[in-house]
């Protein structure tokens, strides 16, 4: 069968710009990267980490940015243009996550989370997306969660966002595939990041982000739309999505601490 997506086989001179460099994932997959011969952009806030991430390398340019700063994404974006001449893949990493019932979300706070997790890949889409579709190619990669498949409680406003960042990459790739660009969807079990350190409850199949960037990478090398990963954790969730609520609900509860 033909790959959903162009394979990213070859990495060599790659120029990939990656959003949330600092830490966890996506500073795994920009040392896979640089190895594999990319140039890489790294953005996050806080630039040392960014700095430590990047590790002198001679084809890593430190682009420090706060995601909620609409007018920083242009300026970014020139400076990285001007560097390298043009992105060929952008990964969407950033996020925040606060284990939260839902009888204890502050509406402030959620308006900050969605915006991070979901209003900023808008921000970056408009930043990149004219030069990509002018060029009729280049890679949009959103890492969603498989929190985004289905309800699960503590993920009051994590969960809503990136099953909002699903069915965008699912709309993107009907509108971007045919005009010569790439979509992938990037959704991960769990991964042993700061994000998650904040889980007080055993995390199944938890993986490395140096396991989930290889992951990631084998994905991207073999064109698919979905990457999910570790599958034994990612198919058993996607089962439960399929079930019918009268049977989905009480496992789903049993699962979570009262
Ligand atoms: N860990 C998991 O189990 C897991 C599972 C499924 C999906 N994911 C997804 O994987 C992605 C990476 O998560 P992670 O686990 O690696 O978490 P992480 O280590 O906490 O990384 C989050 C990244 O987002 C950046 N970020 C947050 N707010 C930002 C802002 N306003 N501006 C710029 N950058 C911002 C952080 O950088 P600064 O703080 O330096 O700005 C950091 O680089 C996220 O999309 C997450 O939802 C993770």
């Amino acid at each position: 069968m033909q790959p959903l997506n162009l394979p990213l086989r070859d990495w060599t001179g790659l120029r990939v710009w990656v959003i949330g460099a600092s830490s966890g994932i996506g500073a795994a997959l920009v040392q896979d990267a640089l190895q594999e011969g990319a140039w890489v952009a790294l953005s996050a806030r806080r630039i040392d980490r960014l700095q430590a991430v990047a590790g002198g390398h001679p084809q890593a340019l430190v682009a420090p940015l706060d995601i909620l700063d609409t007018q920083a994404w242009q300026e970014r974006h020139a400076q990285i243009c001007q560097q390298f001449g043009g992105i060929d893949l952008i990964v969407f990493c950033a996020a925040e996550y606060h284990p939260e019932r839902s009888w204890e979300v502050d509406p402030e706070g959620a308006a900050r989370t969605l915006q991070t997790n979901l209003g900023s890949v808008y921000t970056g889409l408009s930043t990149v997306l004219p030069a990509m579709l002018a060029r009729g190619s280049g890679g949009i990669a959103i890492v969603a969660s498989v929190a985004g498949y289905l309800g699960l409680p503590n993920a009051s406003v994590y969960g809503p966002s990136k099953a909002a960042l699903i069915n965008l990459a699912e709309l993107l790739y009907v509108d971007l595939r045919p005009r010569g660009l790439s979509v992938y969807l990037i959704n991960p079990g769990f991964v042993q990041t700061p994000l998650t350190a904040k889980n007080n409850f055993a995390m199944p199949a938890l993986q490395t982000p140096q396991a989930a960037a290889r992951a990631i990478h084998r994905g991207l090398a073999s064109g698919r739309f979905e990457i999910h990963f570790p599958r034994r954790f990612t198919l058993a969730l996607k089962l439960l999505r399929w079930l019918p609520y009268r049977l989905r609900f009480p496992l789903i509860s049993r699962l979570v601490h009262p």
